[in-house]
């Protein structure tokens, strides 16, 4: 659904139609001069061939250091294995762990590819609701009431796509006790946007005792150091599910591309500004946009903590029209925004979250001002 939103606002933009697009999952942000120079190198020196399958060694240490470092976790390089994203790295694991009938707990709102990964792998989806009355986190509660004698894995997202939601420790803390009381329950922690955090420092599922054996990390490179199209993720884990996952990835794509690991290693061997930079830039736009959204009537809209999305409540919209069209769900109203509005953003639907929809403020303050107000007189059209 992202990428069709996305696709469609091209297809009017390549008609001359000016759209202003709040769908993309990626910083706008390009990737920092160093990692691009490290790059060239390697081509220079012709570091163009196969790599292991985990990939390099020399990248896996800087892994290795980065999670000691940053996250205060001991992975050994031969507990970390690099994929092409940290969408393959997710897809590894499923495949990996979950069989025929197995159940998989994702809060929603969820990001999309979750659940339809879990069907791939035959494995049911069992969705925990959360509004934004409730900050869109999972409670402990919550949480033990959905586990059965078939639940093998809770995957988890903090910072959320796509509320922007973060886990603080101690809600961390209290999930991972009811967690550590059911020993065949292995949690996915997706860590991606771990540096887009406006309330503090990141906290990993894995730090607390007993959670570093019952925890995948997955993180990778594409929103912290803008490089989406380099492909560069990894999984951090105990060494079966390491070792079952290279299986896989063996016979699915071998190692991840021999260039873009040299990149990934600077980016996080090197300067570390640029992230502070674009966090910083990231935090500004999410203030702007939350004060424009609030002054819409009709709209609720919390003030998310990380990553770099607004999912405001639209369902007071539902069965208003603007004389020609009755808005029933909020992909209609997305369809409404893009049509009579001319700004493109995704409707909720397509993260489990039917009363929501998905703006990004991965794009200039200008054009988040004029987003604002091409919404505020769409929907003032609605009665
Ligand atoms: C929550 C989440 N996890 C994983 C990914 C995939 O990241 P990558 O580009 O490293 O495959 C994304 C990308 O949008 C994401 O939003």
């Amino acid at each position: 659904m992202t990428f069709a939103m996305n696709q469609m606002s091209n297809d009017l933009k390549a008609k001359g139609i000016d759209i202003v697009n709040m769908t993309l999952g990626e910083p706008d942000f390009n990737t920092p001069e160093n990692v691009k120079a490290a790059a060239c190198t390697a081509l220079e020196e012709n570091y163009t061939h196969y790599t292991p399958v985990g990939g390099s060694l020399s990248l896996r240490e800087a892994i290795s250091d980065k999670l000691k470092k940053e996250n205060g976790l001991t992975f050994s390089p031969a507990d970390i294995l690099v994929s092409n994203g940290a969408k393959q790295s997710l897809c590894n694991v499923v495949m990996a762990l979950i069989d025929e009938g197995d159940e998989v707990i994702i809060p929603a709102p969820y990001w999309v590819s979750y659940p339809q990964m879990v069907l791939l792998a035959g494995g049911k989806p069992v969705y925990v609701d959360t509004g934004i009355e409730q900050g869109f986190k999972m409670t402990p509660e919550q949480l033990e009431k959905a586990i059965t004698p078939k639940t093998k894995m809770l995957i988890l997202c903090s910072p959320s796509n796509p509320t922007g939601a973060v886990y603080s420790k101690e809600e961390l803390k209290a999930l991972a006790d009811v967690v550590l009381r059911h020993e065949d329950l292995v949690v996915v922690s997706d860590e991606i946007y771990e540096h887009l955090n406006y309330v503090g420092a990141h906290a990993s599922i894995a730090s607390f005792e007993g959670m570093r054996e019952r925890t995948v990390i997955i993180n990778g490179v594409s929103k912290a150091y803008a490089m989406t199209g380099w492909r560069i993720g990894f999984l951090a884990a105990p060494k079966w599910i390491v070792s079952a996952c290279s299986m896989l990835q063996g016979q699915y794509t071998s190692g991840p591309c021999s260039v873009s690991q040299k990149a990934a290693e600077e980016a996080w061997r090197g300067p570390q500004a640029c992230v502070e930079d674009m966090r910083q830039a990231f935090e500004r736009r999410r203030n702007l946009l939350v004060s424009l959204l609030r002054e819409i009537p009709g709209l609720e809209v919390n003030v998310p903590d990380g990553a770099f999305y607004l999912f405001p409540k639209c369902s007071s919209f539902f069965g208003k029209t603007d004389g020609e069209k009755v808005i029933k769900t909020s992909t209609d109203l997305a369809m409404f925004l893009l049509e009579r509005g001319h700004v493109a953003v995704v409707g909720g639907d397509a993260f489990g979250a039917p009363d929501y929809f998905r703006l990004s403020y991965a794009t200039s303050e200008d054009k988040i001002k004029e987003a604002a107000k091409r919404m505020a007189g769409a929907l003032a059209l609605l009665k």
